[in-house]
């Protein structure tokens, strides 16, 4: 959803230079039609019974997750945080699925509770915790096995969920005998099989890869006389954050998928990324310029505490002046005000040379961007605005100093 007007950078119809006079910065900001064209690029190839579940991990601002929900999304959930945002913006319990490795024994009773559609079993002691807790609130739990399908997905180490060596799911070779295990379970109803391999995933060949993996298990349990309703495919559809890079639409994803499964399965999918990312930015000034040592810095009110992504990730986000300019373009680092040298949003850059109180754009930043935000070195949460269409709305307020001290003594 970025154009130029004339010489001036737009979200949508918004110019960033009104952005940046209304809200300061550093602000992230948000397209709603490029949210809502993402989510429907994965709707409307799915069937009415199938179900896409936002992983709100990626963001969990509650005006983008009413958003979705108000539109028909389910949400993939990872903590009872989650699930009590969801249902504070209405999410239909029925399309909220709980996954994560550590589940406690009270975001377990809050989910059963609340009826949440499913829980994305990770090990064999968390099914003995969740029948317990079932059994003692008297409400049945539907589950499906989290299935870590030893695939690797060609991405981030950090990111790479479905290796073998993770901490995640159950392995693959161990699936058939944990769901018997399951069934005997007096307050569990097995209902699903999930698998998600990791993120930022660009070849949809290692999803088919264990997607066959799965099937595979289907068919197996099928033998064994357990049917499942739900076909949890996971998220983990890259994005492009580079020119040079390729990613595969949700379309050609799903209809590879459904080659694998068939359609008559009801599916979840759970993409978090490839839904927000691109709709999403960071807006930053210039405070300062140096050069040293050759080396030319832009110095920017937005830290790594703001974006962890490139220090953690070593992940590459386009960075952009929000003014069409014809200066010469100098090899920069893009830089935030954070004590340590890992604290960069771009290095390398060949960007113009711009003068201090100017603006720079930090796009594909709607994805784990503010959700992974903190307060390092006493830095306030940034605000948090909406564009849609010629309208902007402050969905988050910028944090005060003040707020830092809130929960100390
Ligand atoms: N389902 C499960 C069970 C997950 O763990 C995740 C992400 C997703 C779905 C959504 O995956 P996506 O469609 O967004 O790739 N902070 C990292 C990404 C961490 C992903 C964690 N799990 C980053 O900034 O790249």
């Amino acid at each position: 959803m970025l154009n130029f007007k004339n010489k001036d950078l737009c979200i949508e119809q918004v110019k960033l230079s009104d952005i940046a006079r209304e809200y300061g910065t550093s602000t992230y900001i948000y397209s709603k039609k490029q949210f809502i064209n993402n989510f429907e690029n994965y709707k409307k190839v799915l069937g009415a019974k199938d179900i896409v579940c936002f992983a709100c991990k990626a963001n969990s601002n509650r005006t983008i997750l009413k958003l979705l929900a108000d539109i028909g999304a389910g949400a993939d959930t990872t903590s009872g945080g989650e699930i009590y945002r969801c249902l504070k913006v209405n999410f239909n319990p029925s399309k909220i699925v709980y996954a994560g490795v550590g589940k406690t024994s009270e975001e377990i009773e809050y989910a059963l509770k609340n009826k949440i559609l499913m829980f994305n079993v990770e090990s064999l002691e968390e099914l003995d915790a969740i029948d317990k807790i079932a059994g003692r609130v008297k409400i049945k739990a539907k589950i499906a096995f989290r299935i870590n399908p030893h695939v690797d997905p060609d991405t981030h180490s950090y990111i790479a969920t479905g290796k073998k060596g993770t901490k995640f799911g159950i392995p693959y070779e161990d699936a058939v005998m944990a769901y018997l295990i399951a069934k005997k379970k007096k307050n569990v109803v097995v209902f699903g099989i999930h698998s998600h391999i990791g993120s930022q995933i660009l070849d949809i060949g290692l999803f088919k890869i264990a997607a066959k993996k799965i099937k595979k298990i289907v068919d197996d349990l099928e033998k064994n006389g357990i049917g499942l309703e739900y076909i949890n495919c996971g998220g983990g559809l890259g994005i492009e954050y580079t020119k040079d890079q390729k990613a595969p639409s949700p379309e050609q994803l799903i209809s590879e998928l459904f080659l694998v499964f068939g359609k008559d399965k009801k599916f979840i999918f759970e993409p978090g990324r490839s839904i927000a990312a691109n709709a999403g930015y960071l807006l930053a000034k210039v405070i300062y310029r140096k050069l040293s040592d050759k080396k030319n810095f832009l110095i920017t009110d937005a830290g790594m505490n703001d974006l962890m992504r490139p220090t953690l990730y070593g992940a590459y986000h386009e960075i952009i002046p929000i003014k069409k300019i014809n200066a010469k373009k100098v090899k920069t680092d893009v830089v935030g005000p954070i004590c340590e040298s890992g604290d960069f949003i771009g290095r390398d850059r060949m960007l113009p040379v711009l003068a201090q109180g100017e603006y720079v754009l930090i796009t594909c930043a709607g994805a784990y961007g503010a959700a992974m935000s903190s307060e390092y070195n006493s830095r306030p949460l940034l605000a948090e605005v909406l564009v849609d269409g010629r309208k902007t709305a402050l969905i988050r307020k910028r944090a005060k100093w003040e707020d830092l001290l809130l929960n100390e003594e």
